[in-house]
C-alpha cells in the first residue's frame, strides 16, 4: 500500500496536502460546472432582455398593413400572436400559462386551443376554459415609422383583458 504524502507542515506555513488539494479542485471545478450550468437554464427558461433580433429581444414583426383588422397573425421566430384590432395591437406570448405548450390558433373555432390539456382561450387571450391560470402573457408592442416591433424579454402577465393593453395604431 502506497502511502500519501503529506506536504503540509503544522508550522501554519499554509501548504495543503495532496488530497486536500485534489477535493479542493474538484469542488471549484463542481461550483464553475454548475454555474454554467444554471446560467445556462436560466436563459433558456426566461427570455434575456439583452438578446437582439430574436426572441428574447425586439423582435420585427412586418409593417402595420400586413395586419389586418380582426385577425391572429403568428409570428413564429418571436413566440407570439398579433391580433390587430379596430383600436391597435395586442402581442401575446404563445405559452399556455398552465405548463408552458405552446398553444395553436385554430381558425375553425375562433379561438386559441392547447393541445396539451385542452386549455381554451379566446381571441384577446382570456382563459375560456382551463387548466390555464391566467389569460395569455403579453409582450409590449412598439410602433416605428410603420414597423410594428415586439419587445419578447419582458413578458407581462395578467389577470384580465383590458382595452388598455392594446398599443393604439
Ligand atoms: S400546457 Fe396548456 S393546458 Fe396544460
Amino acid at each position: 500500500m502506497q502511502e500519501e504524502k503529506v506536504v503540509s507542515s503544522e508550522d501554519g506555513g499554509g501548504r495543503l496536502s495532496r488530497r486536500s488539494f485534489l477535493n479542493l479542485a474538484f469542488v471549484s471545478s463542481l461550483t464553475v460546472l454548475l454555474s454554467q450550468w444554471g446560467v445556462a437554464v436560466l436563459r433558456f427558461l426566461k427570455p434575456s432582455a439583452s438578446a437582439k433580433g430574436g426572441y428574447g429581444g425586439m423582435v420585427y414583426a412586418g409593417k402595420i398593413e400586413e395586419f389586418p383588422i380582426g385577425e391572429i397573425t403568428h409570428v413564429l421566430a418571436g413566440r407570439f400572436y398579433i391580433l390587430r384590432t379596430e383600436k391597435g395591437l395586442l402581442a401575446m406570448w404563445h405559452r399556455c400559462t398552465h405548463l408552458g405548450c405552446a398553444v395553436p390558433w385554430v381558425d375553425d373555432e375562433d379561438r386559441f386551443h392547447c393541445p396539451c390539456h385542452g386549455s381554451i382561450y379566446n381571441k384577446v387571450g382570456e382563459v375560456l376554459s382551463g387548466p390555464a391560470p391566467r389569460p395569455l402573457d403579453l409582450f409590449p408592442v412598439v410602433l416605428k415609422d410603420g414597423e410594428v416591433w415586439v419587445d419578447t424579454g419582458n413578458p407581462i402577465q395578467r389577470a384580465r383583458f383590458e382595452p388598455t393593453q392594446i398599443t393604439p395604431a
